[in-house]
């Protein structure tokens, strides 16, 4: 399973980066207004330090005002995957651009039948937001699996990125699940390395050799 830090701040990525096993990076409107500069020189730092697919949303509504935001985007560095949401015109937006062969993240995917049409578009990735599912009480997990199904059912090239992770427990899950891909907020993304259990034992193993 692939590991991308959902974030914009360059600290952050440096910091997960330097762990060697970042595989890409989400970013999206929220995440971009948090940090200060130019965000196209962002992205370009970003794309640089990660080496790896960065996702990078569109503001446009309309199909033709979100391909020429996207094309605009795709020249910032080939590692650039293009963010676009999943409503109508992101369906045909995302046919175009998968057409001229730039690649899309449909994001703000809810249900199944969302999941379709944006493989259905030629899709790279697709994003279904488990956390805000859960928020509402809805069941986030349930619908990975059901997308995971509907990926190997007919064989779409499209990846699964588990979005809006919450804790640990979803990074776990996405793993048992078979999501392609869980996209990971930095505070959880630090999580995911400790256990008491382990700072304990090396703990015990250090004050031992040193009585030797
Ligand atoms: O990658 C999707 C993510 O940014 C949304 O997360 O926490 O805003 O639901 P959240």
């Amino acid at each position: 399973m692939d590991l991308y830090l959902d974030t914009a701040s360059i600290k952050e990525i440096e910091e997960i980066a330097s762990w060697g096993i970042l595989d890409g990076v989400t970013t999206n409107p929220t995440l971009m207004s948090k940090e200060k500069g130019d965000y196209r020189k962002i992205l370009r730092r970003i794309c640089d330090i990660v080496q790896g697919p960065v996702s990078a949303e569109v503001i446009a509504t309309d199909h033709e005002g979100m391909v020429v935001e996207a094309k605009d985007l795709a020249k910032i560095s080939e590692h650039i995957v293009i963010k676009i949401p999943c409503t109508v015109e992101g369906i045909r937006a995302t046919r175009r651009l998968s057409t001229d062969g730039i690649r899309v993240n449909m994001t703000l995917v809810f249900s199944l039948n969302q999941a379709l049409l944006a493989a259905k578009a030629g899709a790279s990735y697709i994003s279904p937001f488990v956390g805000r599912l859960d928020d509402r009480g809805e069941e986030g997990l349930r619908l990975i699996e059901d997308i995971v199904t509907l990926i190997h059912n007919y064989d779409f090239p499209t990846r699964i990125i588990f979005a809006s992770v919450r804790h640990p427990y979803h990074v776990r899950e996405a793993a048992l699940i078979g999501a392609d891909i869980a996209t990971i907020p930095y505070k959880v993304f630090k999580l995911l390395i400790t256990h008491p259990l382990t700072d304990l034992g090396l703990e015990r193993f250090l004050s031992d050799w040193k009585k030797r």
